[in-house]
């Protein structure tokens, strides 16, 4: 066995980072190109978030464009109606890329998601956009979750 499945394999018997790619829909990444998305902790798919846990997000990403800042904006589109979720920190240049991103870069947006106590158990539509200088989006992305 190729030994990086094995560890991926050991790791989710341990029940550590067993990090499977998140199927996403492209919701209209304009400047940048999506190659991967992670969420972690989740074992299956749609992935469960649970309340008060904290999850991490790891959108790997390159650009088509310079841009000296990235902003990110996130909604939970619920009923097709969508409602800013908050997110500790918006700032994508302090959420491991750096920043100014270059054209033609390969970056990992990584930040983390937490999941308040008082959210309604539903399941709900996460929209998530990294936007650039001229607010475009370097990327858009929408997954299902199902908060329990
Ligand atoms: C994010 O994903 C990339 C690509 O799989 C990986 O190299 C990087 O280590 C990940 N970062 C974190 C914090 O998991």
């Amino acid at each position: 066995m190729d030994s990086r499945i094995c560890v991926v394999v050991l790791s989710c018997l341990f029940g550590l980072t067993c990090a499977d790619p998140v199927k996403y829909v492209d919701c209209g990444s304009a400047t940048g190109k999506v190659t991967m998305v992670d969420i972690n902790p989740c074992a299956s798919q749609p992935c469960q978030l649970h309340k008060g846990q904290d999850y991490s997000v790891n959108v790997t990403f390159s650009s088509g464009v310079m841009s000296t800042t990235s902003t990110a904006v996130v909604h939970g589109i619920i009923a097709g109606v969508p409602i800013p979720f908050p997110i500790p920190v918006g700032d994508g240049c302090k959420s491991g890329i750096q920043c100014p991103i270059q054209k033609q870069q390969m970056y990992h947006y990584q930040t983390t998601l937490p999941v308040r106590s008082e959210y309604p158990a539903i399941k709900l539509v996460v929209e998530w956009e990294l936007r650039d200088d001229d607010k475009k989006d370097l990327f858009c992305i929408k997954f299902p979750v199902q908060i329990v």
